[in-house]
């Protein structure tokens, strides 16, 4: 048990970096103690805001010199990989924003080289954290809803210009790894995936360029996913729609049916049956603050967080088929990897 706060450093002060470090500071248990990142002037103004004492840019030098417990890493896709085995090797544990690693081969290499080293890599899909999500989940796992049959995800989102020309790396596919489906549709895909408790077999996906059409990266992907257990998930992932609209998780079950929304507020209702809801274990005003403190009890040698690397593993391995099968035309199967998920 960590009988102090828990020392953690800021890679990458971009846009989901400033959220987590004001939530970070409402937390009497966590102390920033360094922030890093590749613009120095973004890394400076950084510390200011946030009273961060250290500022880097470069991450290695971070590592060697800062004092750390852990690592948030809040960096383009393609630099979740390598970022985290040099935090690994220098014994830092991590939170890792969404998605774990851009490729599902890297995320195993990942878990393995973490569970080696007893260091901890938690995946800030906070939505695990959501209340309505965390409901929907926990009723679903209980079998209160009965066997599932089906599932549909939808995720009518919108972006603009902006969202491609502020940080450029979302417009390539060798840094973000894709576009709406991996970035935004898989927090979804993950909560319904964790409800459902069974792993992808098999997938379909489509994905199609309906409004930024000079990027590299999809901004609407469909995709069916069959579980082992032969329940299908229908997936929809936008950000082409004109304005953004609620996002939805329909599970339905031999029982009931339970149906998840964020508007007006992140809810879940049960129909057909009486659900004893589970509420989220953790206080907080947001998802994001309830992760970060979810990491920060796992650091400190409580229960695991919602998210571990290991856990992110089935998402990574149906997003990469629902996007293989975009590419093949074909039924794809969902590969397991090398370790058991
Ligand atoms: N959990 C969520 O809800 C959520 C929301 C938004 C973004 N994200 C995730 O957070 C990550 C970052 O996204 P963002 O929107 O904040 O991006 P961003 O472009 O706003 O910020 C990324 C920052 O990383 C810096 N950077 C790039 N290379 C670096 C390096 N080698 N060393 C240090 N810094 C470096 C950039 O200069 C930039 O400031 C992505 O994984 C994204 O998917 C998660």
């Amino acid at each position: 048990m960590m009988t102090k706060k828990m020392r953690i450093a800021i890679v990458g002060c971009g846009d989901i970096a400033g959220f987590t470090a004001m939530f970070a500071r409402l937390n009497r248990n966590i102390v920033m103690t360094a922030c890093c990142d590749v613009s120095r002037e973004r890394a400076e103004a950084f510390s200011r805001r946030h009273g961060i004492a250290q500022v880097f840019t470069d991450y290695a030098k971070m590592l060697a010199n800062a004092p750390l417990d852990a690592v948030y890493l809040a960096v383009p896709h393609n630099l979740h990989f390598e970022m985290m085995q040099l935090a690994i090797a220098a014994g830092r544990h991590i939170l890792v924003e969404k998605p774990f690693t851009r490729l599902q081969a890297e995320g195993i290499e990942i878990v393995q080289m973490a569970e080696n080293a007893g260091v901890k890599v938690a995946v800030n899909y906070q939505y695990r954290y959501d209340a309505g999500c965390f409901r929907l989940a926990r009723a679903v796992q209980s079998g209160q809803i009965g066997e599932v049959r089906h599932a549909r995800i939808n995720i009518p989102w919108h972006r603009e210009p902006n969202y491609f020309e502020m940080s450029t790396w979302h417009k390539s596919m060798a840094q973000a790894g894709g576009g709406t489906l991996i970035t935004q549709g898989s927090h979804f895909l993950d909560v319904t995936l964790w409800a459902c408790g069974s792993h992808p077999a098999h997938a379909i996906g489509m994905t199609a360029q309906r409004v930024f059409k000079s990027v590299e990266v999809e901004d609407l992907a469909m995709g069916i996913l069959e579980l082992e257990n032969g329940a299908l998930i229908e997936l929809c992932s936008s950000m082409a729609t004109a304005s953004e609209q609620a996002t939805s998780i329909e599970i339905y079950g031999s029982k009931g049916t339970a149906i998840y929304t964020d508007h007006p507020w992140p809810r879940v209702r049960f129909i057909g049956i009486r659900v004893k809801a589970e509420a989220v274990p953790i206080l907080g005003l947001h998802a994001l603050q309830r992760s970060i403190e979810g990491f920060r009890r796992w650091v400190d040698g409580g229960n695991p967080h919602l998210v571990t690397g290991r856990e992110s593993l089935p998402v990574l391995a149906a997003v990469e088929a629902i996007y293989r099968s975009a590419r093949s035309g074909k039924r794809e199967p969902v590969e397991a990897g090398k370790i058991s998920i």
